[in-house]
């Protein structure tokens, strides 16, 4: 375990494990103007699409009783929009910015990172291919081996910059969907998107998500987290950025300990915002203490 309180990614060096999970920090910019940035290594943002997405129908998200249920449909102003307004404003952030993309189709993916090339303004993007295939029938990208090197081989061909390949803990199998992200070029990995979920009213018999089924996201799922982290390090040698289920400093050290190079932290940001600060200097304090064989 890393005692010297740094850590690297794509050769850049942190004081903090903590990064902010796409779609729970936006792209930064309230959290900056609240302060709360800081502890975190670097924000994460929503999704960005070729066109403006206006996502799903509300509700978006359902509280149960042990996690969160989302079903947001990438919501988000398009690629455009982005290079236009966002970015030139997210270049005041006081950490780097990685973007997440998404596409509906296999070329969307290049395109989008064709376009955000224009901006000087982010460290590297995240590449959700966990997102429902359209053209495919709503199965994720990412659970074909064969089109998550493709999608991966494409973006390398388009980007100037690092990225990580966001799987899918629901379909296909990750360790296989990993080893093809590196073999297409990826710079890492993040491990892993939300668990498939839903809920449904007993009395009525319908499911209180619109489109059934959501993203489901829990302090309980970390040990599937970890598992996962686990496999994949040992199948490949780029990076794994571990999310899902983290809400205590003894999450982020126990992911990292499984393998992982960085962390990110999602859904508990949504019940504290500054979440990063105390947990980040949680983990500091952790590390200060003896280490018990
Ligand atoms: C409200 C919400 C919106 C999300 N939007 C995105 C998104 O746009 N793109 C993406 O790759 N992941 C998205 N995620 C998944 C998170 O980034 C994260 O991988 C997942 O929630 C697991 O981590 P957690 O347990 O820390 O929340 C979203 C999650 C939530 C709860």
């Amino acid at each position: 375990m890393d005692k010297t309180h740094k850590w690297t990614l794509w050769n850049r060096e942190f004081n903090s494990p903590i990064l902010l999970a796409s779609g729970t920090a936006g792209f930064g910019l309230e959290l900056m103007e609240q302060g709360f940035l800081e502890g975190a290594a670097a924000v994460i943002s929503k999704a960005t699409t070729l066109k403006p997405l206006v996502g799903n129908p509300p509700p978006r998200i359902i509280e149960t009783r042990f996690g969160l249920l989302n079903s947001i449909g990438l919501a988000n102003p398009g690629v455009d929009e982005v290079l236009r307004t966002v970015l030139p404003e997210a270049a005041g952030l006081p950490v780097p910015l990685i973007v997440n993309v998404a596409g509906e189709t296999v070329e969307e993916f290049p395109a989008v990172i064709e376009r955000l090339e224009e901006s000087p303004v982010q460290f590297g993007y995240e590449v959700n291919v966990s997102c429902p295939n359209v053209a495919a029938g709503g199965i994720a990208f990412g659970a074909s081996p064969e089109i998550v090197e493709r999608i991966s081989t494409l973006v390398k061909r388009v980007s100037s910059r690092p990225f990580s390949v966001k799987l899918t803990p629901n379909e296909g199998s990750i360790v296989e969907s990993a080893k093809a992200a590196e073999a297409g070029g990826a710079d890492a990995v993040t491990v892993c998107n939300t668990f498939l979920g839903m809920k449904v009213d007993w009395r009525t018999g319908k499911a209180l998500l619109k489109r059934n089924v959501g993203g489901y996201s829990s302090p309980a799922l970390l040990p599937l987290t970890v598992a996962r982290v686990f496999i994949t390090r040992e199948a490949i040698k780029i990076p794994v950025l571990a999310s899902g289920g983290v809400n205590r400093a003894e999450d982020i050290l126990e992911l990292l300990a499984a393998g992982a190079a960085m962390v990110q932290v999602g859904t508990w940001l949504m019940r504290r915002p500054d979440a990063a600060f105390e947990l980040r200097k949680g983990v500091i304090n952790l590390l200060k203490e003896p280490v018990r064989q």
